[in-house]
């Protein structure tokens, strides 16, 4: 086998081990797949029927070491009678199952692609169809503000890398057809559940940069004439890869700051995990009316 092969057959057997363990914590079976970006996993916190595995139990599964990134995956569904602080009540609907991810690896803790996007492959191996990825973001686009949520239209790529070299997650030949990374389907059915419920929101194209330190206010004004409105450390690899295994996904960055050079503050971890907070309850009601409304689909 050549050395591609071998580490795919290595990538494979490892997969098949977490989720094996996965599986045996859990009869769930969801389709539907959540990451939770900085500050946000509160969400995760919120679930009922829930089964909470600390992924420094998971064979195999990447560590991270960002505060804030609590490094749990959650099976559950959201609560029908509503969510304590949010006051939705849907009803009747029931919620799909859930997979939610608190918590990720950024590729500036370890320099390696493969454990930034290793949830994903197990996501794919649970059969997750349909996947919701979150972070914090830094705002580029002058109509933008700290706790504006921004729903991903396209990505930039400024790191240049892309976590499928090297490997081949359908063991087949490279899909090198371009399509739209992020699902047109989707992001109707979340704007219309934002408008629906009166919940404000952006759109925009995200661009992910390698961190970990914030950008220079001359990269910003690089990135700004490149096209992005929003600007983080994390996403685009998860998305490339979750996009290659043919789920479709829906993005939303949380605006936690003006991106460097467009505010006189000095940027910190600490201020853009205070603005996720503060936003929490918008993003748990967006993201639970998007669950509900996407539910019905698979
Ligand atoms: N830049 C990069 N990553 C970020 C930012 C930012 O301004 N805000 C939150 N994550």
């Amino acid at each position: 086998m050549s050395a591609s092969g071998n580490r795919q057959q290595a990538l494979a057997n490892q997969v098949s081990e977490s989720v094996e363990f996965l599986r045996s914590k859990t009869s769930s079976r969801p389709a539907i797949g959540i990451v939770l970006g900085s500050g946000l996993g509160g969400f995760g916190d919120l679930l009922i029927e829930k089964t909470t595995v600390d992924t420094k139990t998971i064979p195999h599964y990447p560590r991270s070491s960002v505060p804030g990134h609590a490094g749990k995956i959650h099976f559950g569904k959201i609560p029908q009678s509503g969510i304590p602080y949010s006051g939705i009540a849907d009803g009747k609907k029931k919620s799909a199952e859930l997979l939610v991810f608190q918590g990720r690896v950024h590729f500036y803790e370890t320099n390696d692609l493969a454990q930034v996007v290793y949830p994903i492959d197990v996501a794919a191996a649970l059969g997750i169809k349909k996947l919701i990825v979150t972070n914090a973001g830094g705002a580029i686009n002058r109509q933008f503000a700290p706790g504006d949520l921004m729903f991903i239209t396209d990505y930039l790529n400024m790191t240049f890398k892309n976590p499928l070299r090297g490997r081949n997650p359908k063991g087949a030949s490279w899909n090198k057809t371009l399509r739209p990374a992020f699902s047109r389907a989707m992001l109707a059915k979340a704007k219309d559940a934002a408008r629906e419920n009166g919940i404000p929101y952006k759109e925009g194209v995200y661009c992910w940069t390698k961190g970990p330190a914030y950008e220079s206010a001359a990269e910003i004004q690089m990135i700004d004439k490149l096209g992005a409105d929003a600007v983080g450390m994390s996403t685009v690899p998860e998305v490339i890869v979750a996009a290659e295994y043919g789920i479709e996904v829906l993005g939303i960055s949380c605006i936690t700051n003006l991106a460097t050079g467009l505010s006189s503050e000095k940027l910190s971890h600490a201020e853009v995990t205070v603005v996720a907070n503060r936003v929490k309850q918008n993003f748990t009601t967006l993201v639970s009316k998007i669950v509900f409304a996407i539910g019905e689909d698979v």
